[in-house]
């Protein structure tokens, strides 16, 4: 009698995925300061967009708030990756509190762009998701002259008062196809706006993308590992469900559905910028428990970006890892 051999599954791992630069920085900046501070560090919003980050730094001593009231005074508090208005850090610094900022330095570019163009005289339209904690701060730096638009449409009903002078920047984490749209829009309305496409993303939002695009018109199912407040891991899922492709953000291994995997042959696995890489490697696990599998590394570039950490913090040693 001739057995079978059951198909393995592909499981196709496009490159770069999981944690960025900017995330890294951050997460490096609180585990020094528990390190060197002693517990507790507070943290003002989630350090990253990540439940398994917060829980583990969390676990070592870290205290997350949502506002700086709910800091004592003379504390450590540091500022989350995605960044803070202005008025957050003279209220800490009103308030005597030792601020670490873990800003990414590419929100910082954007916070910077925001300031010089509002100097300039310029109204700023920001490109972003309302509420989001990153447009929350960008707004900060200029909240008189800032206005947000979320899509295409949008755009038809924005006043502006001087539509000779304005400069257009977006969230550092947004679909690129998304925001090239978008400003294809405010230039057709407003063809003086200042603005370079979608350059304000970043580069590891940008990256993750390209790699699922690589992949997806082979793929019948792709997991994305990240938290659902995650923008570019919900843009990672999007990405693949306009090409077609049926698509889970998922937080772990946990919440992987069997019956997702019934009819996928192919699967591609990626995860957003916060995510840690060990949580892909237990989703990848867990398909190895649910039949065989082949795995395929499919790189689309390699990421050499790293940060300095604040000066404060290298000294002690730290740096680009
Ligand atoms: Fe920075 Fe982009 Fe990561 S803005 S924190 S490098 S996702």
């Amino acid at each position: 009698k001739v057995r079978r051999e059951a198909a393995r599954r592909r499981v196709l791992l496009p490159a770069p995925r999981s944690f960025c630069a900017g995330v890294e920085r951050a997460i490096e900046i609180v585990e020094r300061l528990l390190e060197e501070h002693g517990r507790p560090v507070y943290v003002r919003n989630q350090i990253v967009h990540n439940a398994h980050v917060v829980a583990d730094l969390e676990s070592r001593g870290a205290v997350f708030v949502g506002e700086l009231d709910e800091v004592p005074d003379d504390a450590l508090v540091v500022f989350s990756a995605h960044g803070v208005a202005p008025a957050v850090e003279r209220e800490a610094a009103a308030r005597g509190l030792d601020a670490v900022d873990a800003t990414c330095p590419l929100v910082a570019k954007v916070h910077a762009e925001a300031k010089r163009a509002a100097d300039n005289g310029d109204t700023v339209i920001l490109i972003g998701h309302e509420g989001h904690e990153e447009v929350v701060g960008t707004i900060g730096v200029a909240p008189e002259r800032t206005l947000l638009v979320e899509s295409a449409t949008e755009v038809a009903a924005l006043q502006v008062p001087d539509p000779a002078r304005l400069t257009y920047l977006s969230q550092t984490t947004l679909a690129v196809a998304e925001v090239e749209a978008i400003a294809e829009t405010l230039k057709g309305r407003f063809p003086a706006i200042k603005g370079q496409g979608a350059e304000d993303i970043c580069y590891a939002t940008s990256n993750r993308q390209a790699a699922v695009a690589a992949v997806v018109d082979e793929a019948d199912l792709v997991l994305v590992v990240g938290s659902a407040n995650s923008s570019n891991s919900n843009r990672l899922v999007e990405l693949a469900r306009n090409a077609g492709v049926t698509a889970h953000l998922i937080e772990d291994a946990d919440a992987i559905d069997p019956i997702w995997l019934s009819e996928a042959r192919t699967v591609a696995v990626t995860a957003g910028a916060s995510a840690p890489p060990r949580l892909v490697d237990e989703v990848v696990r867990a398909l190895a428990e649910l039949g065989p599998i082949e795995i395929i590394e499919r790189a689309v570039t390699r990421e050499t970006q790293e940060f300095l950490l604040p000066q404060r913090l290298r000294a002690s040693g730290g740096g680009p890892r």
